[in-house]
């Protein structure tokens, strides 16, 4: 069965025709993704069970559920690191390792290289694709700049605070201009008032482009409503709940919390991921 997101109830001054221009090319997907893991001498366990989800180009789906129903899994499945023991996953309608020039990933600690500074930590992947010195130190800087960092390009990743060392993470993945962020966790390890200047800088950016797909996994619900287009929730092997989130952007992200709109889906959801 395929789920088609679906919009709660809209309260009557909504008045918002419902879908942004967006492109309607399929980015990601889960075709009856089911996955059962074989442990030493334990028996199966099986994980997920029958995973349908589409994501379209240019749409920022967050991941949520229960810690051990799979997204990770998800994840790694489109990163091409683990096959479904059922189903299938395209990306980009190709096989996700052949996809894989596409992905930008990160994680919640992300590993910087402890011997490069910031700058040329930005610039790694770049060199990983052979680009010309001059080109790839212009498009590190940019990017630093960008996560506001561009005070500490020669600082090393010991002398970053580790909200810092996410925004180079951040740089990082951007610089490589991916087509589909994968993000699992990225902000998980900041404290409340980092992880809500380095959330707002993400979604700015998103915004001041032409959107590239997200799938971002977050423990946190009320990430996930404040960031995404749309709100998936796993459980049971499944996905038991596709929800659009429909408040306008651009978000305030600390003001979304007021929003009657953003309690309303967080009531829901919350009640669906149980
Ligand atoms: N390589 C593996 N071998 C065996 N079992 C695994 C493997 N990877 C994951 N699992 C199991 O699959 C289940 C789902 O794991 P997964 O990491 O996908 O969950 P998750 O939703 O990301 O959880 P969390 O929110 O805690 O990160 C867990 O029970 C985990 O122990
Ligand atoms: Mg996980």
């Amino acid at each position: 069965m395929t789920m088609t997101p679906h919009t709660l109830p809209a309260p009557a001054d909504a008045g918002r025709a419902p879908g942004e221009a967006r492109e309607i090319d399929e980015a990601i997907a889960f075709n009856g993704v089911g996955m059962t893991y074989s442990t030493n001498g334990g028996r199966p366990r099986q994980v997920l069970d029958g995973v349908d989800l589409r994501l379209a180009r240019g749409e920022f789906t967050a991941l949520v559920g229960r810690s051990g129903s799979g997204k990770t899994t998800l994840l790694n499945m489109v990163a091409g690191l683990v096959d479904p023991t059922s189903g299938s996953v395209t990306v980009m309608g190709r096989r996700p390792r052949d996809a894989r020039p596409h992905l930008g990933f990160m994680l919640a600690r992300d590993a910087l290289l402890p011997w490069r500074s910031a700058l040329r930590n930005v610039e790694y992947g770049l060199e990983l694709r052979g680009v010309p010195k001059a080109e790839r130190r212009s498009v590190a800087l940019h990017w630093l700049d960008a996560v506001h960092l561009r005070h500490a390009e020669r600082l090393w990743p010991w002398q970053l605070s580790q909200g810092m060392r996410q925004r180079v993470a951040l740089a990082r993945t951007w610089a490589l201009d991916p087509d589909i962020l994968v993000m699992d966790e990225p902000f998980a390890a900041l404290d409340m008032n980092t992880r809500q200047s380095v959330q707002q800088r993400f979604v700015d950016l998103w915004q001041s482009e032409e959107h590239r797909t997200v799938l971002f996994v977050t423990h946190d619900l009320g990430e996930a409503i404040a960031l995404a287009d749309r709100v998936v929730v796993i459980g049971g092997g499944r996905v038991v709940e596709d929800l659009k989130v429909d408040i306008e952007r651009p978000r305030d992200l600390p003001l979304i919390t007021l929003n009657r709109r953003y309690e309303e889906i967080y009531q829901h959801l919350r009640g669906r991921i149980g």
